[in-house]
């Protein structure tokens, strides 16, 4: 069943330079229970597809095109009290800092039984036993003492798994993760990355996790969708994108992932991708990726249509254009 529904999605903001679109003809689906991820290097529009779907989209930020349906309502054209009524409670978030998902002067506790509180109608007692089975399920440590502990008490990693328990307190369908462990060392990551893997399968809550991460999509994502300056330019199942990714630039991303098998004593050989993403301010005609592509030609300066593949593989390059 289709969970979530993008299409077409176009942000822009003006300024007293002009108009710019840092989004532009995004479309995407996340199906129920599913784990989506969306790679791009930074400025590629990642976040801002997240915030589009949870409608916290500041001005001058606007959405300008398209549509949004979550569980076949569409909900972009909310309005903010509209929106309170599926954020924080169908549509969970976790942040890159946990810090700014918790409050540093409430306990751990407070704040899970609060959030509980506001989605079910249970008294304190039954809420706060609910709490602490979720701190339990998301792996701390002695959590009938850490309930009456304040977020500065918890290390960075520990909060990161409170922040989780938050976001699942409400028993949302979607949980947008946006860097949830980029501030946190590779091997907390690697921790985190798998309880949120695990908890949503048993939960069957859909996740859409954005990376800049190829190594976290790896691990977790069923499929994965590759953003380039503000456009998606391929979606496929994550083995393919891994192993047979067909877009120029979805090679080139695949490429600068190092090869953690490399012979000990070599170096990784992590290839750079040459150039840069065009700034907003650029104007290219066509493909955004042309002018860093070893095999642009004429036909580049027309966007391409997307083609499509088994497994709903989607390609937006002339190289497999049919047309
Ligand atoms: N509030 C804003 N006002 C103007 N431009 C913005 C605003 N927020 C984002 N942008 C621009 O929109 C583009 C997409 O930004 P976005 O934050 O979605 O990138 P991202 O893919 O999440 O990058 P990162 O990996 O660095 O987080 C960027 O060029 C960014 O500078
Ligand atoms: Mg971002």
């Amino acid at each position: 069943m289709t969970l979530l529904q993008i299409d077409h999605l176009r942000v822009q903001f003006t300024n007293r330079l002009g108009t710019f679109t840092p989004l532009n003809d995004v479309s995407l689906t996340l199906h129920a229970g599913e784990i989506l991820g969306i790679v791009g290097e930074s400025g590629a529009g990642k976040s801002l597809t997240g915030l589009s779907v949870m409608g916290l989209l500041d001005p001058p930020l606007k959405m300008t095109g398209g549509k949004i349906f979550f569980k076949q309502k569409r909900i972009d054209q909310y309005s903010e009290n509209e929106f309170r009524t599926i954020r924080g409670k169908s549509i969970g978030a976790i942040f890159q800092d946990p810090l700014t998902s918790l409050n540093p002067l409430f306990t751990v506790g407070e704040q899970l039984v609060e959030t509980i509180q506001t989605h079910f109608p249970l008294e304190y007692k039954i809420a706060r036993e609910k709490a602490l089975n979720l701190l339990k399920d998301v792996g701390i440590p002695a959590p009938q003492e850490r309930l009456d502990q304040y977020p500065h008490q918890f290390s960075g990693g520990m909060r990161q798994r409170v922040v989780i328990a938050l976001a699942l307190a409400s028993e949302p369908d979607l949980i947008l993760a946006d860097e949830p462990t980029t501030a946190l060392d590779v091997c907390v990551q690697a921790q985190i990355i798998s309880l949120l893997k695990d908890i949503c399968r048993s939960r069957k809550t859909a996740v859409m996790l954005i990376t800049h991460d190829m190594g976290v999509i790896a691990q977790i994502c069923d499929r994965v969708a590759v953003m380039y300056a503000g456009r998606v330019v391929e979606i496929a199942k994550v083995d393919t994108i891994l192993n047979s990714p067909k877009h120029p630039y979805t090679q080139a991303l695949i490429a600068s992932i190092p090869d953690l098998q490399a012979p000990s004593g070599e170096k990784y050989r992590l290839t750079q991708i040459k150039g840069n993403m065009p700034r907003l301010n650029e104007l290219i005609q066509g493909c955004p990726f042309k002018p860093r592509c070893d095999y642009a030609t004429n036909q580049c300066t027309h966007l391409p249509m997307a083609t499509y593949f088994e497994d709903h593989h989607e390609v937006h390059c002339w190289l497999t254009s049919s047309k």
